[in-house]
């Protein structure tokens, strides 16, 4: 058999414990599928007892994870998270020494994507990271290979199963949000500090690499509009419910004439659209090719086993000399795109309104509305306690979200009006 492919694991947390049993449990098969034997040859990690519970032999263990930046491994595997600090040093090192880099980090890909691929460019090595997206989904090898042929109008997905798992609850069970939450925290869905999954940010790190992928353009986190679901109540699932939606933390990134519109925040969809069948934990994502038209990728979106199986798939792709630019084209050939911003999205919208229930109010909200042209498709209103509080809820025609937003800074100002407007955007698909 030809020169084994030596691996480096850096990081032995859940995805790299999950990585290095993979590695050891199915080294035979991927032998086989590889055409060559792929070798765990060392890991870094300051924790000797983070021991992944496989036999280690001939296995050399580092606890500075730049150690295996001059170790004889041929890939080095950055699987210790951040954005920036040791992980970024790390594949930065073993870039320029001519190492290939795999990792699972969409923190790091979303904030220094473009910068670390055209350093593996430079260097003639791969930089590998199917696993940064939807988990064990191999997303990233769809839209680079088996769409290369495809151009994309829009990519989108539910890509953070922590908020997917609490919105299906929550539908579920009536709950509220942070009941939910707490316990999704104690079944350890949810991270001690939650905010980078439930505030969007985990979501927009991976549509940032997906508009990449899709659009051929250079990674732009910072232009990505981020809402996350802390203000989705009980209550507006259950008026979704009614309407014929369910609600979903979605990513969705558009190419446009305008230029290129990332976005993240909880839309309603059809509850016959395929996105809205596709609960709890796990991650789905669609892309619309030219030709191919709408495609769908469901799968975990988290996990040992999922991600490290899409770890290693990007390593089986280096062992079989598969060699892909980052982002499916030249790094020095991605574009920089403008971004459209979200004041100029058009679409639908769906909006709560808490009203002290008095005559001359619907008049009041009714002028907001056409002032700013914005028209009006159905309204409900959820009891009858003149003189008291009351729940409205409009759904609105196509309009543009600066208009939208106008009119309701207008409808909140009205006296009758006792809390903020409640506004999610309805998407079609
Ligand atoms: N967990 C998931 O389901 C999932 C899914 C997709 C992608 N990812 C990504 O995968 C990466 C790893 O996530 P994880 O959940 O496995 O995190 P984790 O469980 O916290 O593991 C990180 C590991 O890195 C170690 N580490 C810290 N500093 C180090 C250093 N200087 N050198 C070597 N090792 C160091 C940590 O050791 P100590 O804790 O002992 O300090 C820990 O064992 C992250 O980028 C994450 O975003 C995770």
């Amino acid at each position: 058999m030809s020169t084994p492919l030596r691996i480096g694991v850096a990081g032995l947390g859940t995805i790299g414990g999950g990585t290095v049993k993979l590695l050891v449990q199915n080294a035979d098969l991927l032998a086989a599928r590889c055409g060559r034997p792929v070798t765990l040859a060392a890991v870094a990690e300051p924790n000797r007892n983070r021991n992944p519970g496989v036999n280690m032999d001939g296995v050399t263990w580092y606890e500075d994870a730049m150690a295996l930046v001059d170790s004889d491994v041929d890939v080095v595997v950055e699987l210790i998270g951040g954005s920036g600090g040791i992980a970024l040093k790390l594949c930065q090192a073993a870039l320029a020494r001519g190492k290939h880099v795999v990792t699972a980090n969409k923190a790091l890909i979303a904030h220094h994507g473009t910068e670390l691929a055209r350093a593996a460019e430079g260097a003639g090595v791969v930089l590998n990271y199917e696993a940064a997206v939807g988990g064990g989904i191999p997303i990233i090898k769809a839209l680079r290979e088996g769409m290369v042929g495809n151009g994309f109008a829009r990519v989108y997905g539910i890509l953070n199963g922590t908020c997917n798992y609490i919105l299906t609850t929550m539908r579920e069970t009536g709950r509220e949000f942070a009941d939910v939450l707490r316990e999704a925290q104690e079944l350890g869905y949810a991270e001690a500090d939650p905010s980078f999954d439930v505030d969007g940010v985990d979501t927009a790190h991976k549509l940032a690499i997906l508009a990449s992928v899709a659009f051929g353009c250079e990674v732009d986190f910072q232009a990505v509009h981020v809402e996350g679901i802390r203000q989705i109540s009980a209550e507006d699932i259950q008026f979704a419910d009614e309407l014929g939606y369910r609600i979903k933390l979605l990513g969705v990134a558009s190419r446009t004439d305008g230029g290129v519109e990332q976005r993240v925040h909880p839309c309603m969809v059809d509850k016959k659209a395929p996105i809205a069948s596709v609960e709890g934990v796990f991650n789905a994502v669609v892309a619309e090719g030219d030709f191919v038209d709408t495609t769908m990728y469901v799968g975990r979106g988290a996990g040992e086993r999922p991600t490290a199986s899409a770890v290693v798939g990007d390593i089986g792709d280096i062992a079989r000399g598969l060699r892909v630019p980052t982002f499916g084209v030249a790094a020095g050939s991605l574009a920089r795109l403008p971004t459209r911003p979200m004041s100029e999205h058009t679409g639908a919208y769906y909006v709560r309104l808490t009203v002290v229930d008095k005559p001359g109010v619907f008049a009041d909200i009714a002028g907001a509305l056409r002032d700013h042209q914005v028209s009006m498709e159905s309204v409900l209103q959820r009891g009858r306690d003149p003189g008291e509080p009351v729940s409205v809820v409009m759904t609105l025609h196509e309009t543009v979200e600066a208009d939208m937003t106008a009119a309701l800074a207008k409808i909140e100002a009205s006296p009758a009006v006792v809390e903020p407007p409640h506004m999610i955007r309805i998407e079609e698909f």
